[in-house]
């Protein structure tokens, strides 16, 4: 559908949300096939190796997740690196195994694909068309970058834990990491957030393929072995330990994101550990990614918190128009006539925004 704007130029369309239950049949999403990784160094510089990747070990139950807070190294968040890790790794990449349909971050894809029950929270994201693939980012104009800032800066406390747990539940393949004496048992390292290990994956929903880049936080191998594939990676998530049936509840919607982000990029396994609320690890449970949705659809609740056909129908249905409105099908129509000579410097390519309106829908336009 679209819907008239104000400006003689200016375009935009609308993709209302789906109806609520579907049961049509979703498009499929391809099993995720690795392309390339790379790694953060703790200056956030960047390898093309798997230096940061980590190994799996489970926490020690009772573990403190405090522990370190005051000798963590927070990555400066006030960068905006857009999409130039991604498009760093890619360089080194064939042409035929990145090229066509998009380009992103897996939380880029995440929140698409988790609109449908998002209520609140709305974004924003860039396409622009290059070489033949639409490369989307987050549009985070400066105002929105503090108050997100701002809002983690309140949460500091519980988003360290979840880091801890992460240290707690791994071991560095870096045979000269440094682990204070005074560590307790399990201690994997100091937390460093500018350390990521990056898998790229290619895939695609329906018909539109996809490059997604996206951290993994470890594999389940033996220390020091290769990166073992995608089948031994692992996400680790953090949960207050669920004491009520309200708690239960919300953790059954949490786990639609915690599915999807590792659905994306083909991380068979979670390992949720549950803390109290001083931050004492009390237990941990793995689920098995792909059994989430029945998990959730087994759930003898009024209704289901979420289902998956309505985030892939959604997924689908925006990167389509996505791709629809941004990728020309024939560059010479989006450049015009004459303006393609090697001595003339290539007009600029048209940039689009979509955002996202909670309960409402999808609008394009261009800028
Ligand atoms: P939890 O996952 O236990 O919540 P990830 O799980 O994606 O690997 O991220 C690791 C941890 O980083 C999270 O632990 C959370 O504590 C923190 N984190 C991730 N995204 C965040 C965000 N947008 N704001 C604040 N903290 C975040
Ligand atoms: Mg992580
Ligand atoms: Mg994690």
């Amino acid at each position: 559908m679209s819907i008239p704007s104000s400006s003689s130029s200016r375009t935009s369309h609308f993709l209302p949300l789906p109806p609520l239950p579907i049961r049509t049949s979703p498009p499929l999403y391809r099993k995720p096939t690795l392309i390339t990784t790379y790694s953060h160094q703790p200056d956030r510089s960047i390898t093309h190796d798997d230096s940061s990747m980590a190994y799996y070990r489970p926490a020690i139950i009772g573990s403190d997740l405090n522990y370190g807070y005051d000798d963590r190294v927070e990555r400066d968040e006030s960068i905006d690196e857009h999409l130039d890790g991604l498009c760093d790794a890619l360089r080194g990449v064939e042409k035929g195994e990145r090229r066509g349909g998009i380009i992103t971050w897996r939380g880029m894809i995440t929140r698409i694909m988790t609109a449908p029950y998002e209520d609140r929270e709305g974004w924003e994201m860039t396409a622009i068309a290059l070489d033949g693939s639409v490369y989307v980012e987050l549009h985070d104009p400066p105002e929105v970058r503090a108050k997100r800032r701002n809002q983690q800066a309140s949460w500091a406390k519980q988003s360290y834990m979840g880091y801890s747990y992460e240290s707690f539940s791994t071991v560095s393949g870096e045979p000269n990491q440094e682990i204070s004496e005074d560590a307790p048992e399990g201690w994997g390292g100091d937390v460093n957030t500018n350390v990521q290990w990056c898998n790229v994956v290619r895939s695609a929903i329906g018909d539109i393929p996809l490059c997604l880049g996206g951290e993994v936080d470890c594999v389940k191998a033996e220390p020091g072995t290769p990166h073992p594939g995608l089948d031994q990676c692992v996400e680790l998530k953090t949960n207050k330990v669920i004491e009520n049936e309200k708690q239960e509840f919300t953790f059954h919607k949490k786990l639609l994101k915690h599915w999807a982000q590792s659905w994306l990029l083909g991380i068979p396994e979670i390992q949720v550990g549950f803390r109290d609320d001083s931050g004492i690890l009390r237990s941990q449970r793995a689920f098995e990614t792909e059994k989430i949705p029945r998990f959730i659809a087994s759930i003898p609740s009024p209704h289901p918190p979420w289902q998956p056909q309505p985030t892939l129908h959604f997924l689908h249905a925006v990167l389509h128009l996505v791709l629809t409105h941004a990728l020309p099908t024939d560059p010479l129509v989006s450049f015009p006539k004459g303006s393609i000579h090697p001595e003339n410097p290539l007009p600029p390519a048209t940039i689009w925004r979509f955002a996202f309106i909670p309960r409402r829908g999808c609008e394009m336009y261009n800028v």
